[in-house]
C-alpha cells in the first residue's frame, strides 16, 4: 500500500491471533500552507487499511497545549491498547455505512446567485445565464445561496487532514456540483465594497474542496468561471474587492476566470433589465466561455 510522506513510527500488534500493523506517517504540506505538517495514522491488516486518522499542525490554535505530532502519537498508543483489548469492537467504529448518492449531484454549469434578494438584479443575471445554458442544451443548476444553510468556516483546518469539512450542512450538496461543473457563474451584488456575507461564507467553506485538490484526492477536469456583478454606485472601482474575492475563489479551486460582466450605477436605474443589451452580454459571456472549453466532461 502506497502511503504518503515518511514513516516515523510503526508497531505490530497481535490481537486474538490477528496481526495488525500501526503505521504513522509525517507529510510536509508546506506547498499548501507555510509550516503545515500532516500526520496520518493507519491500521493495516494483511497490508489492507482497516482504520485511519489524520491530523495537521494547523488544527491546533496557539493557545492549545496540544500539537499534531503529540496527538497522533497518543492516538497510536490508544489504538494499540484498544486493538489488544477487543479488536472487533474497536474496528466496528470504522465500518462505513454506504450513503446513497444524491439524485442530482453533478452538473455542467453551476450558477451561484449570491444576493440575499431572491428577486433582485442578480436573480435576473442568473436567469439570463440559465437561458444561455438552456440554448446550449447543457445541464445546469441555479443555486440561491440565501436559501441554504451553510455554517461559516471556523478555521479548524480539519479539511486539510481529512479532505472534508467538520460541518455537515448544505455545503455537502454544493461540493459535488462545484467539482463537476465545467462552467461556474457567480452572480454577486456589491455589499459594502465586497460580496454579501452569505456568498463569502460559501466561498470560505469551499476551502474543503481546495484541501481535496491540494491533497490530491480530487481530480476534477478543468473548468472556467464567470463573474456577473452589480453595484449601486457609479464607477468601475466599486468592483475592485468583489473581483479580487471571486478571483481568489476561482484560483483556489483551479477555475480559470473567463469573463466578467460588471454593471454599476444600479441605484439610479435600480432595475438591471433597463440596462441596454445586458441580457445579450450575459448570454455572450456564457457562449464564449463554453466555446473556449472544448470537450464534454464526464458526469
Ligand atoms: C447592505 C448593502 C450594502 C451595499 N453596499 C454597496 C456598496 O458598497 N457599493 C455599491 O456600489 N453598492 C452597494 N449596495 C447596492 C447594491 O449593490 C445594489 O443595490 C445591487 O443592485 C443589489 O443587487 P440585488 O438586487 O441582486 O440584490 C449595497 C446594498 C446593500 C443592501
Amino acid at each position: 500500500m502506497d502511503l504518503p510522506g515518511e514513516m516515523i513510527r510503526s508497531e505490530t500488534i497481535i490481537a486474538d491471533g490477528q496481526e495488525f500493523r500501526l503505521v504513522l506517517h509525517r507529510e510536509d504540506l508546506a506547498r499548501i500552507y507555510t509550516g503545515m505538517v500532516r500526520f496520518t495514522l493507519r491500521i493495516l491488516r494483511q497490508e489492507k487499511m482497516v482504520a485511519s486518522f489524520c491530523t495537521n499542525s494547523h488544527e491546533y490554535s496557539p493557545m492549545s497545549s496540544l500539537e499534531a505530532e503529540g496527538v497522533a502519537l497518543r492516538t497510536m498508543k490508544d489504538w494499540a491498547e484498544d486493538l489488544r483489548r477487543d479488536y472487533r469492537t474497536f474496528l466496528e467504529r470504522f465500518t462505513k455505512k454506504p450513503s446513497p448518492a444524491p439524485a442530482d449531484s453533478t452538473t455542467d454549469i453551476l450558477i451561484l446567485q449570491g444576493s440575499p434578494r431572491p428577486d433582485g438584479n442578480c436573480s435576473m443575471l442568473a436567469g439570463w445565464a440559465a437561458d444561455a445554458a438552456t440554448r446550449h442544451g447543457k445541464r445546469f443548476q441555479v443555486v440561491f445561496l440565501g436559501d441554504l444553510q451553510i455554517h461559516p468556516c471556523i478555521g479548524c483546518y480539519q479539511c486539510y487532514s481529512t479532505g472534508t469539512c467538520a460541518y455537515a450542512d448544505d455545503m455537502e450538496m454544493l461540493i459535488p456540483l462545484l467539482r463537476s461543473a465545467r462552467l461556474v457563474v457567480v452572480c454577486s451584488p456589491v455589499y459594502t465594497n465586497t460580496v454579501p456575507g452569505g456568498l463569502k461564507i460559501f466561498i470560505d467553506r469551499s476551502q474543503a474542496l481546495h484541501a481535496q485538490r491540494s491533497l490530491g484526492s480530487d481530480e476534477s477536469p478543468p473548468s472556467r468561471g464567470i463573474l456577473l456583478a452589480v453595484a449601486g454606485r457609479r464607477g468601475a472601482e466599486n468592483f475592485t474587492c468583489v473581483t479580487k474575492v471571486v478571483g481568489a475563489f476561482f484560483r483556489h479551486l483551479g477555475i480559470q476566470p473567463a469573463r466578467s460582466v460588471l454593471i454599476d450605477d444600479l441605484d439610479t436605474v435600480r432595475d438591471v433589465r433597463t440596462v441596454p443589451g445586458i441580457a445579450l452580454r450575459v448570454g455572450d459571456a456564457v457562449d464564449r466561455s463554453l466555446a473556449e472549453n472544448p470537450g464534454e466532461r464526464k458526469a
